[in-house]
């Protein structure tokens, strides 16, 4: 399939780093746990991979749930980050694993992005200043002509992996929950964001896409326009709010990380007689279709606007 982010980004022309041509670098992120990223990053590049776009997902967490959605946490060649961290470490370009699903490669994330990716990044921002948060996009970059999609999963709590990725996105999606407490997660990455489009300016062409609500009942939409409203009154009037939403459907939910499958793939099983799966699992896949659709088709929107 023809790559939708395919022509020269009109926004992004700039010398340096040819961001023009990275506008299919999205990233999901909030300073708040438990929010969907994981579970948001792994579908959405599933059904982009699905539809036949080459798509890269990269792991940026210490935990490395990608690991989990897409079942490889026990395979042998699961690095636990090693490889990512060695780039980072020397400059080299990624090494993906490849076709982890038909056209989805993986750069896995895992234990060596903790503590042994602090010390190491500790080092390199004490030399390099904040030009060290472009080693990610540095190292990607070399292989970023690769993909049509690439996605970049990011851990809520480590700032500076959290800057890393944010120096390499074009657009930042933003999954929320209703729970509660939402406010302190997106102040953080609302102010991560600021740091680096307008106080370092080291990623000018970041874009805020759009705020995801997840894990929600899908007829609560009192609480819809509640978390609407804290949404805006934290990121601004501006902030946009994706239509779709992912339901609440703990059950598929956990099936995922136990069988290792994508929703997709559940609803699939359904479809031809697995009776083990719930039926809720076609939902579920529909809400990720929907929003996958409705982000590239934003993505590309802004594009067109900014272009004009
Ligand atoms: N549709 C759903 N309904 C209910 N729970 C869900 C749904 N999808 C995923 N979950 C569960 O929600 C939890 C949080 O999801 P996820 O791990 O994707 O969030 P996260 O923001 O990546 O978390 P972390 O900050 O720890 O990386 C997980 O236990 C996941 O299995
Ligand atoms: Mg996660």
């Amino acid at each position: 399939m023809a790559s939708p982010f395919e022509a020269p980004d009109a926004q992004a022309q700039q010398p340096g780093i040819p961001w023009a041509a990275l506008s299919h670098i999205f990233m999901f992120g909030n300073g708040k746990g438990g929010v969907g990223k994981s579970s948001v990053s792994a579908n959405a590049a599933g059904k982009a991979a699905r539809s036949g776009l080459r798509t890269l997902i990269i792991d940026c967490n210490a935990q490395g749930n990608i690991a989990r959605e897409l079942g490889y946490k026990r395979a042998e060649w699961n690095d636990g980050g090693a490889g990512l961290l060695e780039s980072l470490r020397t400059g080299a370009p990624l090494t993906p694993r490849e076709n982890v699903r038909e056209n989805l490669d993986v750069v896995m994330g895992g234990p060596a992005l903790g503590d042994e990716f602090g010390i190491f990044f500790h080092t390199l921002l004490a030399k390099e200043g904040p030009h060290a948060y472009l080693r990610l996009l540095m190292c990607l970059l070399p292989i970023a002509h690769r993909y049509q999609i690439i996605i970049l999963d990011t851990p809520p709590e480590n700032p500076s992996l959290q800057r890393l990725a944010l120096s390499a996105a074009r657009w930042l999606v933003i999954p929320v929950k209703s729970d509660g407490g939402a406010e302190d997660g997106l102040a953080q990455i609302g102010l991560e964001f600021s740091y680096v489009k307008f106080v370092s300016q080291i990623n000018p062409h970041i874009a805020l896409l759009g705020v995801l609500l997840f894990d929600t009942g899908r007829t609560y939409t009192g609480i819809h326009a509640d978390v609407r409203r804290q949404v805006q009154k934290v990121l601004g009037e501006e902030a946009h709010m994706f239509k779709h939403l992912i339901g609440h459907t703990e059950s598929v939910a956990r099936l995922v990380r136990k069988r290792g499958l994508l929703v997709q793939e559940l609803a699939d099983r359904r479809a031809n007689g697995d009776r083990s799966i719930p039926e809720t699992a076609e939902g579920l896949a529909a809400d990720y279709e929907g929003f996958t659709e409705e982000m590239f088709a934003r993505a590309l929107e802004l594009r067109k606007e900014a272009a004009a």
